[in-house]
C-alpha cells in the first residue's frame, strides 16, 4: 500500500463568514477613494485578506466553548487559573502577566528595563517592539547576518542573530548600556524565518556571561519549534512540546502576542522568572492594563488563549500550517515570481524590487504592487518597504528609503482553504505576467509617524 503523505486542512468548517464578491471596476473605484492606501479599505470590499496573521485566525469549537465558560470575576477567576497553568506548562516561566496584546507586554517590559540612551540588541525587532524601545529614549539594534540579507539565498535558519555582531555590540556599548537582549521567533521583519536552537543557546550563554537578561519575542513560537523539528536533524524525533520547553529554558522571560500562535482574536502576556521584576511589572499593569488576573482581557479571552496555545502545538496543525504557507510560496516562485527564500512560517514576502525592475524606490514599488494585487484580485496585502519604513524629513525636504521593498502575504490561521490560496496564486501570476504595465505612486499627504497607516497617495501617469 502506498504511503499517504498528502497534507490537507486538518479541520472541518462549521461556521462561515461570507465573502462579498466585487468586480475589477468596483475595486478600482474603492482603491482611488482610499487614496491607494490599503489600510483605508473596508473589509467587505476585500476578497482575500492577507494584511496580517494577527488576530485574524479562526477559533476552534473548543475555544468557543471556552468563551462560554469564561469566569468574569474581577479578581482570582478560574479562567485566569487555567490560563496561568497552561502558559506555565508550555513556556516554563514562574510569573505570568496577562496583557491586552503583544505591544502592551512590550511597553511594560521596556519601561521597566530601559532608560535613555540604552541599546537593545535583537536578531530583528518588529516595528511595535522598536517603537516601544525608542519611546524610552533607547535604541533598538538589529543584528542580522550579512549573507541573510539576500532574499534569494536559502538558509534553513535565516532568522538567526549574528553572534559576532552581538559580541561586538557588547564590547562597544558595554553591559551598562545593554539592559536586555531580545530574540524574535520567528523573525517577522526578516521574512517569517526561524531561529535555530543553537542560536537561541548561543545568545543565552552570551547574555548569561555578561549578566544581561535575555527575553524572547515569542509570537510565532510553535511555528519556530516546527521548523527546528523539520530542519535540524537532532530534533527530528523530539516532540514539539519538548522543543518549546527547551527553547524557553534558555530565556529569562518572554513577551507574547496571543493573536498569532495563541490563535486568539485578542490578548498577550509577559513572562519572567525574576520575582522583583514581576512585582514591578504587575504594579505597572494595574495602572494601565488592569488587575493581574485579567490584565486588560475578559475571562473568556483567557480561556480562548489557553486552548489556542495548546492547539498551536498540535503536529497535524503545524504540518498543515507550514506546508500550506510554503505551497503558496513555491507555486508563485515556480512561475518566476521573486519571493524571499525560503518561504516563511506565517507569510510569503514578494521582493517588489525584483518583481518591478522598471520602478525606482522613489515611486514605492512595494505599494504599487500591493495596489495592483488588490485591483486585479481583491487581495489585500501589506507593503514592507519604503512606504512603511521610509521617512520624509520636512526640514531638509528629503526622503529616506528602506533597504528592501517587500510585499507581505500574511496567512491567517485556519481561515482560508487551498482553493482560496489557488485563487491568490492565479492572480499573482497574472499580475506578474503583466507587470510592465504597473505604475509607480507618489505620496501626497502623510503624518509624522507610522505613515503607512494613514498617508494618501496618487498614481503616477
Ligand atoms: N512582535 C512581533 C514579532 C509581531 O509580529 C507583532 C505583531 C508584535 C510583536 C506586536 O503584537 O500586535 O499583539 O501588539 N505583528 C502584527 C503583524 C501586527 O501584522 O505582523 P500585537
Amino acid at each position: 500500500m502506498s504511503k499517504i503523505n498528502t497534507i490537507i486542512e486538518p479541520f472541518r468548517i462549521k461556521s462561515v463568514h461570507p465573502i462579498k464578491m466585487n468586480t475589477y471596476a468596483e475595486r478600482l473605484e474603492v482603491l482611488k477613494k482610499a487614496n491607494y492606501n490599503l489600510f483605508k479599505i473596508d473589509s467587505q470590499n476585500v476578497i482575500i485578506d492577507l494584511l496580517t496573521d494577527s488576530g485574524t485566525g479562526a477559533m476552534s469549537s473548543e475555544q468557543w466553548a471556552g468563551i462560554m465558560k469564561g469566569d468574569e470575576s474581577y479578581a482570582g477567576s478560574t479562567s485566569f487559573d487555567f490560563f496561568e497553568k497552561t502558559v506555565k506548562e508550555i513556556f516554563g516561566f514562574k510569573y505570568i502577566i496577562p496583557t491586552h496584546q503583544g505591544r502592551a507586554a512590550e511597553r511594560i517590559l521596556f519601561s521597566i528595563m530601559c532608560k535613555k540612551d540604552d541599546i537593545v540588541p535583537s536578531n530583528a525587532h518588529f516595528d511595535t517592539t522598536r517603537a516601544n524601545i525608542e519611546y524610552q529614549g533607547s535604541t533598538a539594534l538589529d543584528l542580522v547576518p550579512e549573507e541573510y540579507t539576500d532574499t534569494q539565498k536559502y538558509f534553513p535558519f535565516k532568522g538567526d542573530m549574528d553572534i559576532e555582531k552581538l559580541k561586538v555590540a557588547i564590547k562597544k556599548y558595554s553591559t551598562v548600556k545593554i539592559p536586555i537582549i531580545m530574540l524574535t521567533i520567528t523573525n517577522n521583519s526578516g521574512g517569517g524565518q526561524p531561529v535555530s536552537m543553537k542560536n537561541i543557546k548561543q545568545v543565552s550563554s552570551i547574555a548569561k556571561k555578561h549578566n544581561i537578561p535575555f527575553y524572547i519575542d515569542a509570537c510565532r513560537f510553535s511555528e519556530n519549534a516546527f521548523f527546528i523539528k523539520s530542519r535540524d536533524p537532532k530534533y527530528k524525533d523530539v516532540s514539539i512540546n519538548d522543543i518549546v520547553t527547551e527553547m524557553f529554558s534558555y530565556a529569562d522571560g518572554c513577551t507574547m502576542s496571543a493573536k498569532k500562535d495563541g490563535i486568539a482574536n485578542i490578548g498577550g502576556f509577559l513572562c519572567t522568572n525574576d520575582e522583583k521584576l514581576a512585582i514591578k511589572k504587575k504594579n505597572l499593569l494595574i495602572l494601565t492594563e488592569g488587575y493581574p488576573t485579567y490584565g486588560g482581557l475578559a475571562g473568556r479571552d483567557l480561556e480562548a488563549i489557553a486552548v489556542g496555545l495548546q492547539e498551536s502545538l498540535d503536529i497535524d496543525y503545524l504540518n498543515y500550517r507550514i506546508v500550506s504557507t510554503a505551497y503558496l510560496g513555491d507555486r508563485i516562485s515556480q512561475a518566476g515570481v521573486p519571493i524571499m527564500q525560503p518561504p516563511g512560517g506565517h507569510a510569503i514576502y514578494i521582493d517588489a524590487k525584483l518583481f518591478l525592475p522598471h520602478l525606482d524606490k522613489t515611486v514605492y514599488p512595494g505599494q504599487a504592487l500591493a495596489c495592483e494585487l488588490y485591483t486585479q484580485g481583491g487581495i489585500r496585502t501589506s507593503e514592507i518597504g519604503s512606504f512603511m519604513f521610509g521617512k520624509f524629513d520636512k526640514k531638509n525636504n528629503k526622503e529616506t528609503y528602506a533597504d528592501k521593498e517587500l510585499v507581505r502575504l500574511a496567512i491567517p490561521r485556519r481561515t482560508y482553504t487551498q482553493s482560496h490560496i489557488d485563487y491568490v496564486v492565479e492572480k499573482i501570476i497574472y499580475v506578474y505576467n503583466n507587470r510592465s504595465k504597473i505604475k509607480g505612486l507618489k505620496i501626497i499627504e502623510q503624518p509624522e509617524f507610522l505613515r503607512h497607516f494613514s498617508a494618501s497617495l496618487t498614481q503616477l501617469k
